[in-house]
């Protein structure tokens, strides 16, 4: 006969639930994503992602310093630029908000914090998308590659650690490698965003940069259709192809289905994005008594690892660590 309470019996205390836990998750899985803002004395507040700020130079390094002791091994950098305009010429300039924080960062830090820049041009330009604009409005897809290239370039130059290019273009993997190799910075790696979805829950990430997509537009042409897993697959394959050497699934939580099929079939790193809705649902869900928002933050952080996810980039990250 089937052995009653066989399930039950190693619930029963901490020290055997701890024991038989399968999911560990510590520090060294979570990457804090981060904003810097040029022309700023101080923090700014991001209304609708409550805890996380548009930093100052100086407040970054700050926030860099605490994260590194807590055992968080890495940053994502995102930049607000004073100035946009159609090219997003910021992005890949020498002395753009990133690149100065790159260097301020390298020069505080040597190699204790992995630098990563996220690589786009959205925050940059004046239109608001990912891309370069053709004259009837579409994202070029060709011609954004070249603008991509000369931003890794310039990211490297500043030191970064890892370029992750999150835009979405067919071929910039591939393009990045090679303006990067061209260059002599072979040593900087590229996590891809390789399966990203045109997804809703990206709203309060567009205050913090002060995003707005001209004329009501999206991102639909470019990014991929929530419905689509087969797709996601393919879109990871391209990327390790053209040598990645980490990749991405973003957002998270909607998309554990898509976590677990890529971790099934690749073995090279593989991070997941809880996205800025995704943290903002929980603040203020918990904000108005509803759910207890530190217990779901550390149950959506648990299932992401559990769907097979290595690296989280999260804004709960100093939260979390803070308890691991
Ligand atoms: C594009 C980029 C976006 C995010 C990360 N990189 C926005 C977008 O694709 O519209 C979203 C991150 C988040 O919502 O937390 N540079």
């Amino acid at each position: 006969m089937f052995p009653q309470r066989r399930l039950r019996r190693l619930r029963r205390t901490p020290a055997l639930r701890r024991m038989v836990a399968e999911t560990h998750l510590t520090p060294a899985d979570l990457i804090a994503p981060l904003f810097v803002r040029e022309g700023i004395d101080e923090p700014q507040p991001i209304l609708s992602l409550p805890g996380v700020v548009q930093h100052t130079r100086a407040s970054l390094a700050q926030e860099v310093k605490e994260l590194v002791d807590l055992g968080i091994p890495a940053v994502l950098l995102f930049g607000v630029p004073e100035h946009k305009d159609a090219e997003g010429s910021g992005a890949s300039d020498p002395d753009g908000i990133v690149q100065v924080a790159l260097r301020d960062l390298r020069d505080t830090f040597g190699d204790d914090v992995v630098l990563i820049a996220d690589l786009c041009l959205d925050e940059y330009t004046d239109h608001g998308h990912c891309g370069l604009l053709t004259p009837s409005g579409a994202v070029d897809n060709d011609a954004t590659l070249d603008r991509y290239a000369e931003v890794a370039v310039a990211q490297a130059a500043a030191g970064v650690d890892i370029v992750a290019p999150s835009g979405m273009m067919d071929g910039q993997v591939a393009a990045i490698r090679d303006a990067l190799d061209d260059d002599d910075f072979g040593e900087v790696s590229i996590l891809a965003y390789a399966a990203k979805y045109a997804s809703a829950l990206y709203g309060p990430f567009r205050d913090a940069v002060d995003v707005e997509i001209a004329d009501g537009g999206d991102r639909k042409a470019y990014q991929q259709d929530p419905g689509n897993a087969r797709e996601a697959l393919e879109e990871v394959r391209a990327d390790v192809a053209e040598g990645a050497d980490m990749i991405m699934v973003k957002p998270a939580l909607a998309y554990l289905d898509v976590i677990a099929r890529v971790r099934a079939e690749h073995d090279l790193p593989l991070a997941a994005y809880h996205v800025s809705g995704e943290y903002s649902m929980i603040k203020a869900a918990a904000a108005n008594g509803w759910i207890d928002g530190h217990a779901v933050a550390m149950e959506h952080l648990t299932a992401i690892k559990r769907a097979g996810a290595d690296l989280i980039l999260t804004y709960l990250a100093r939260e979390a660590a803070e308890v691991l």
